[in-house]
């Protein structure tokens, strides 16, 4: 066990942030976690004890100010077959596993169900946070429990899906239980025999690009990395943390009347309402390709927001605030950030 002091972040979070913590330290076992948080409190001020902040791949978190407290980066590793049959296996995935790293682990053994959410950054043990979703698919659809660890009880607790409470990009860990828990394994449900997703139109039109004749797992993964490449920017030459906002639900009635306002204006029906698309908001109020000093709105996708190298996370947090306000006044429509913010 090896606590840091004063560390920088930069390298730990893909939005490039130089932000610093007080503390930081990274944990393999559930063991070497409680020893980390033991030490911790005997080091640790009054005032800062209860800072604890998890730490997967960083990629969906923006720091807008140092760490007052302990950064601790979640290395948990491992996925193993836990139950089997004849349908699905069921995998124990370490928190931290890269998360493509287990797709890819999927794929290549013809286990289907994750390929879809191919390429999403960052690792296992956060996917059930905001239940990760892309091209048609939610980690819910085939997510078995995840096994958590209560900072404060010091116990192990499972979650069933229905005890995660998912919901879109959502689940109970970024409300009730926020920073009260350490998620250290996930297990997902595989289908032994692949039911292709395929649903979400511009797949399909990627596997006839590609000249696909038999759809397999490994197709559209890659159809999947394709189209994800050819729109988002990769965290490792500009910084950023994938979509900034979530997109909005609104009524019926009120698409309708945006619709008139704005013909065009892309709609899904989803539960009760309509899903608009923020980064199409976004766009027609003009900040796609901002920028301003290094913070800036990708000019591929207007969703997400970008360092271009020594951006502040303030800086990019105030961005984001005039851009929500720019969409809430041109179409009333609230934006909510997706991205966490410390
Ligand atoms: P981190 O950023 O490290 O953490 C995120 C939050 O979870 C923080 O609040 C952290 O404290 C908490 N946390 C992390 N691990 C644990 C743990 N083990 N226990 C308790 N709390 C924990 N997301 C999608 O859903 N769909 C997409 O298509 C998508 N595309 C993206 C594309 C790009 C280019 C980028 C940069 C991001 C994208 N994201 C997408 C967002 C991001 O990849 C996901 O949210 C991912 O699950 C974050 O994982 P992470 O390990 O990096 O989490
Ligand atoms: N659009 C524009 N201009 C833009 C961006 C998008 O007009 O600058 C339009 C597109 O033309 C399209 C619509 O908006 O009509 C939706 O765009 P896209 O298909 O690129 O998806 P998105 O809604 O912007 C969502 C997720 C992504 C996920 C993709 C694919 C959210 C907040 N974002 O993006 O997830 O990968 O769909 O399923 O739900 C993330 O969560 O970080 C993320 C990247």
């Amino acid at each position: 066990m090896n606590i840091s002091r004063h560390f920088s972040l930069r390298s730990y979070n893909s939005f490039g942030i130089d932000a610093r913590t007080d503390f930081f330290s990274s944990f393999h076992t559930r063991e070497e976690l409680e020893e980390i948080l033991a030490e911790y409190h005997t080091i640790a001020s009054a005032a800062h004890k209860d800072d604890i902040l998890i730490l997967g791949g960083g990629s969906n978190i923006l720091f807008t100010r140092d760490y007052p407290g302990i950064t601790l980066k979640n290395e948990i590793r491992g996925i193993t077959a836990v139950r089997e049959d004849d349908q699905h296996i069921y995998l124990k995935v370490g928190a931290g596993e890269n998360w493509h790293g287990f797709v890819r682990y999927c794929i290549d053994r013809g286990f289907a169900g994750v390929e879809n959410l191919s390429l999403i950054p960052g690792n296992a043990g956060a996917s059930p946070m905001q239940n990760i979703g892309a091209y048609g698919v939610e980690i819910k659809d085939l997510f078995h429990e995840l096994e958590a660890f209560h900072i404060k009880d010091k116990a192990l607790v499972r979650f069933s899906a229905e005890d995660c409470r998912f919901g879109y990009r959502d689940s109970v860990f970024k409300h009730k239980y926020k920073g009260v828990f350490v998620i250290l394994q996930v297990v997902y449900r595989l289908n032994k025999t692949p039911v292709f997703n395929t649903s979400y139109g511009a797949i399909e039109e990627e596997l006839e690009r590609m000249k696909v004749t038999g759809l397999s797992l490994a197709a559209i993964s890659q159809a999947v990395i394709n189209i994800r490449s050819s729109k988002l920017p990769d965290p490792g030459q500009i910084g950023n943390a994938g979509s900034f906002f979530k997109n909005p639900t609104v009524s019926a009635e009120k698409y309708a009347s945006l619709s008139e306002r704005f013909p065009g204006i892309p709609g899904y029906p989803s539960g009760e309402g309509v899903k608009l698309a923020a980064g199409w908001m976004i766009e027609q109020c003009g900040w796609k390709g901002y920028r301003s000093g290094d913070a800036g709105c990708h000019s591929r996708q207007a969703l997400v927001l970008v360092n271009h190298g020594n951006a502040s996370g303030k800086e990019i947090n105030e961005l984001s605030e005039r851009i929500a306000k720019s969409v809430q006044e041109k179409f009333e429509v609230t934006l909510d950030k997706e991205v966490n913010i410390i």
